[in-house]
């Protein structure tokens, strides 16, 4: 019957109902380059195994070579009958070369290994391009943070709790962005390690196979490093699907805390940093408007590519070994997900690249809100006081300002003085941004001598993943 993988036990069709809910294809057919080159390491190791003459390896391998050609053209569809790009592509490879050599093929393997290996391949070809795009992104942000670095280093308000903390350097914080990006592509780097070693074909349905075929050259020849060493784990196991929807949860994450620093800073009353035009949007009805909208998509995306990680531990929890169904809904999630970093990614990183930031006004708001107060703590630890004696005194000093609705740095030798005769006039010294960020020049500190450093760093970094 009607059927094409399965027919043989059953005296009537599946219905149509079945047939609706089952097929895959709409999403499963953009792995056929994926199965087809499967197909090809598979005939192989059918040939080598004795399996397959001279010919049939040939007919088999022309055929399938035909079928890549046709779908490279745009030219080759599934069928509604089809239940999923297996199947379809099996149909289609019987009618290039004919049920006899093309009826060989399916010998020692099943969907259940197929697809566990192909879809092995397909997310290693793209974690590879949302890698170099992460790492563009890095570039972006590091030159940012380069331009920024000159002989006067742009200085900010540096924040905690969103309130002003201390001073920091523009470039200290851009790279605080560049470094969880660094850390994504190096997970990504060691998910791909651990793919590599793991190809799954050979596992057949969950049994392995009987028929002598050598599962390590068919690795090989995908571009694996290693075959399963079990053929249920290779069949039922998804946490490589699971953990890469995590990595790319992450960089969402990652991506959405760096885009609501831009929303926030691209407004009026931060003022820190304008928008490119062609890296914004504006307004339907308000003429004047210009909008963050890739940052916003940033921030809304992020919630999407960590519902696509639920959804999927969700599908996962307490399945029983070894392949079942459910696992077809293991696809579309991931999929989603990197495509989604693949259009975001390059958008992020235009709209980073073209920001302009505004030196003046973050220079002028870096010692607000008494964000030198810690400076004046400090030096006092410096002269020999205790550190719980000079976070008073520094407190009681912000409070004087208060009174006087002043600044750290207006008050007078007297006014100081009137506060503690600890504070001689030595500590007005250290009352200026400048002299503030390079005495933090401790390791990981944001001193221009250690960004220069860190900026080196990232690089270095950057060029070993
Ligand atoms: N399309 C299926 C999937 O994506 C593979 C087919 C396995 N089907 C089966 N009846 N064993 O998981």
């Amino acid at each position: 019957v009607r059927g094409a993988l399965w027919g043989g036990r059953f005296a009537d069709g599946p219905s149509p109902e079945l047939e609706a809910l089952s097929r895959s294809t709409h999403f499963d057919w953009r792995l056929t380059p994926y199965d087809l080159a499967g197909s090809r390491a598979h005939a192989r190791a059918l040939h080598r195994a004795g399996l397959l003459d001279d010919e049939a390896l040939a007919v088999l391998l022309g055929g399938l070579d035909a079928l890549g050609e046709r779908y490279a053209a745009g030219d080759l569809h599934p069928d509604p009958s089809d239940e999923d790009v297996h199947g379809a592509l099996e149909r289609l490879l019987l009618e290039e070369v004919g049920p006899e050599v093309g009826g060989r093929l399916r010998a020692g393997r099943s969907r259940n290994d197929q697809i566990a290996t192909l879809f092995k391949v397909f997310l290693r070809d793209h974690v590879r391009v949302v890698s170099s795009q992460l790492l563009d992104l890095v570039d972006v942000l590091v030159a940012q943070a380069d331009a920024h670095l000159g002989d006067r280093p742009t200085v900010m308000p540096g924040r905690t709790h969103l309130q002003h903390a201390q001073p920091v350097l523009l470039s200290h914080h851009l790279l605080a962005h560049a470094w969880p990006l660094l850390r994504d592509v190096d997970r990504l780097a060691d998910w791909d390690r651990r793919v590599a070693g793991d190809s799954p074909y050979g596992s057949g349905a969950l049994a392995g196979s009987s028929l002598g075929l050598d599962p390590e050259a068919v690795a090989a020849e995908l571009g694996f490093t290693g075959s399963s060493a079990n053929s249920i784990d290779g069949t039922a196991a998804r946490d490589f699907v699971a953990e890469l929807a995590y990595v790319t949860a992450q960089v969402g994450v990652d991506l959405s805390r760096l885009a609501e620093e831009v929303i926030l800073w691209a407004t009026r009353e931060f003022a820190f940093v304008t928008l490119h035009d062609s890296w914004s949007t504006g307004s339907s009805i308000m003429p004047q408007k210009k909008n963050p909208d890739i940052a916003e998509l940033a921030r809304g995306k992020a919630g999407r590519l960590i519902g696509n990680l639920t959804g999927l531990m969700a599908t996962l929890k307490a399945l029983p070994l070894a392949y079942n169904r459910d696992l077809q809904e293991d696809k579309e999630p991931v999929f989603d997900s990197v495509d989604t970093l693949e259009v975001l990614l390059p958008a992020m990183s235009g709209m980073v690249a073209t920001l302009v930031f505004d030196r003046d006004r973050l220079a002028e708001l870096a010692p607000e809100g008494f964000s030198l107060a810690t400076d004046v703590a400090e030096w006092l630890v410096r002269e020999g006081v205790a550190f719980r004696v000079a976070h008073e005194l520094a407190g009681a000093c912000v409070r004087r300002c208060e009174e006087l609705g002043v600044g750290l740095a207006d008050l007078s030798e007297e006014q100081l003085a009137a506060v503690s005769p600890l504070l001689t006039p030595g500590v007005r010294d250290v009352l200026t941004v400048e002299g503030s960020v390079s005495s933090r020049s401790g390791r990981g500190g944001t001193a221009a001598v250690r960004v220069r450093e860190q900026l080196a760093e990232v690089g270095t970094r950057a060029a070993a993943l």
